[in-house]
């Protein structure tokens, strides 16, 4: 992979891999990296045509995954259908919306990385797990479950990309050590929301967990009240500090 002068991706795979099985791992964020799917996928085409694999860690614009005004493009199908066309089998971990399985017309399966995360915090000595939101709540149940710990959910309104306002909750989170834990992390503003309720309630620290960390412009800062951050690998950053690999291979064993 390398840019022509104008910036302009260049992909070639000098291996000659026809009639081998192909497992092409690949995630989208940033977009760039889009990109680099679509053209890893064209340059294995014809030697892959018919067994290509595509892992994709993190499913990018799977939060636009329906219109909700008019006009709008359903981002997450656009992809979904980009990557068929020279696939026939893709694997994900943690898609935003299941509704994006629908949209791939082929094999695919979506995998949890959150045992993976509570590997972490089970490690970290964690005392208790909390959704920053309803829509997290089905990932803290998890995550707590496998820790055998408890767990909770609080209520989010989001206001735009920037805003939320999380609704107080009593939590009974005194002197514990609490980890939020959610899908993504972007701007870092429902996290953050989350952690001023924990610490006001008297937690004695907390850590921001995700499976996707994006950690957009600002995001640092905003993230600065948690005591440990913990993101996979599926987009890597700083933060990355466990692996969803045994969690893929596993599966990646089954899927065919
Ligand atoms: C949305 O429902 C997701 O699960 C995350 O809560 C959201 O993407 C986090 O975004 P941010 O970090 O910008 O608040």
């Amino acid at each position: 992979m390398s840019e022509f002068a104008d910036g302009e991706l260049y992909v070639r795979i000098p291996e000659d891999l026809d009639g081998e099985e192909i497992i092409l791992v690949q995630t989208t964020y940033p977009n760039d990296k889009l990109l680099e799917l679509y053209l890893l996928q064209d340059a294995l085409s014809d030697s892959a045509k018919e067994s290509l694999t595509v892992v994709v860690p993190y499913f990018a614009y799977g939060r636009q995954d329906k219109r909700f005004e008019e006009g709008e493009a359903i981002s997450s199908r656009a992809i979904a259908r980009r990557v068929r066309v020279d696939a026939n089998r893709m694997l994900t971990v943690d898609v935003h919306h299941k509704r994006v399985l629908d949209y791939f017309d082929g094999m695919m399966l979506d995998v949890s990385g959150m045992p993976a995360l509570a590997r972490y915090l089970e490690e970290d000595g964690v005392d208790m797990v909390l959704a920053p939101d309803e829509n997290a709540s089905r990932h803290a149940k998890l995550v707590g479950d496998l820790m055998g710990v408890g767990w909770d959910y609080l209520k989010k309104e989001r206001i735009d990309s920037w805003t939320v306002e999380t609704e107080e909750k009593a939590l009974g989170v005194k002197d514990l050590r609490v980890a939020v834990v959610d899908d993504v992390i972007s701007t870092g503003g429902t996290m953050a929301s989350a952690a001023r309720i924990l610490k006001d309630q008297g937690a004695k620290s907390v850590v921001a967990g995700c499976i996707h960390g994006l950690f957009v412009k600002g995001a640092e800062d905003r993230l600065k009240v948690f005591d440990d951050i913990v993101a996979t690998d599926t987009v890597s950053s700083s933060h990355s500090k466990v692996s969803v690999a045994p969690e893929l291979a596993k599966e990646i064993k089954t899927f065919s």
